[in-house]
């Protein structure tokens, strides 16, 4: 029987991934972990929730022991813009946290899924087809903290033993939970704004092209992965993923097949801007689709089609 552990269970990916996994394994079974943000009434009703800050390695133990938890999912961590603010504290929760989870699930035997990002890349990076092995120097906080992380988790598989999986994840779109100050949240922002106001104001300019991926396509990356056959897995961590790959333009006009009138406007952030330059175009992941079988289930219009249904439905209930 799987016992799981979530860190970071309120975030963007972390909330919707704790209610998959418990519709999967049951709710019981799926402890949700967070550290400040209190829990929504979906987390809360659907099975445990426990206040863990995965800077505090006994915390993290005392709920991996009292629960018999035998795979963590580690999705607490800071994101890029953020990360760019407070470079000290990105290293802090991005690298000593993760170093704690990794000695409870090596003391306690766990399996454990880590996500790293198309943020562990720099402009010495092959922009486009970005391969699975490549140059990886990259130029912020938080790329570096992703890198370190790969790398910590490959020692943790071949020095110590522990099952560490995990994949490249690129901008995550959701309309749950908002994302917590990344480069790429702008392709969120723009679905709320487009409704709201039919107008969005993009902080990164036009031709700016990142790999991006629905939720549903998220979450069905970490769960195939970590059920995937370990024999068939030659790289483990890291795994470049994808499912989408455009600029602001490419998905405004996406939103206007459905909102005639929806304009863009531009004010380029500098930070973010240099940051999402300095990541790939676009990845290759050939490596993913043949060692565990990845293949994301939407394209640009269906999640487009989906973003704006669902969230004119909240977004009215919520007036
Ligand atoms: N979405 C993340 C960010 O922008 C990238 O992994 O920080």
């Amino acid at each position: 029987m799987k016992r799981v552990l979530v860190t970071g269970a309120t975030g963007q990916i972390g909330s919707e991934l704790t209610m998959a996994l418990r519709t999967r394994y049951g709710g019981d079974q799926v402890i949700a972990g967070g550290r400040k943000t209190k829990p929504s009434e979906a987390l809360r009703n659907s099975g445990p929730f426990e206040a863990v800050d995965c800077l505090d390695s006994s915390a993290v133990a005392g709920v991996v022991r009292r629960y018999g938890v035998d795979t963590i999912y580690h999705l607490a961590a800071i994101l890029s813009a953020v990360a760019e603010a407070d470079p000290a504290h990105a290293w802090n929760v991005n690298i000593n946290g993760l170093r704690n989870v990794l000695d409870v699930a090596r003391e306690h035997r766990c399996a454990v899924f880590v996500p790293s990002s198309i943020g562990a890349f720099g402009a010495s990076t092959p922009p486009n087809d970005t391969p699975q092995d490549t140059i990886q120097r990259p130029s912020t906080m938080y790329g570096i903290t992703k890198v370190a992380g790969e790398l910590l988790c490959d020692y943790y598989f071949t020095r110590f033993g522990v099952d560490t999986r995990g994949v490249r994840y690129p901008g995550i779109i959701s309309h749950g939970t908002l994302p917590g100050g990344g480069t790429t949240d702008y392709a969120v922002e723009i679905y709320y704004e487009a409704i709201r106001r039919g107008r969005y104001t993009c902080y990164l300019a036009a031709g700016t092209f990142l790999d991006m991926m629905y939720m549903p396509d998220a979450i069905k990356a970490a769960i195939s992965l970590m059920e995937a056959d370990p024999g068939l897995l030659v790289h483990r961590n890291a795994f470049n993923v994808t499912a989408l790959n455009f600029d602001p333009e490419i998905l405004a006009r996406s939103i206007r097949a459905h909102i005639p009138e929806f304009t863009m406007a531009y004010q380029v952030d500098d930070v973010r801007q240099r940051i999402a330059d300095s990541w790939p175009n676009h990845l290759d992941d050939s490596a993913a689709c043949e060692q565990w079988g990845w293949k994301p289930d939407y394209d640009l219009d269906a999640m487009t089609g989906e973003m704006l249904a669902v969230l004119s439905e909240k977004l009215q209930q919520q007036e």
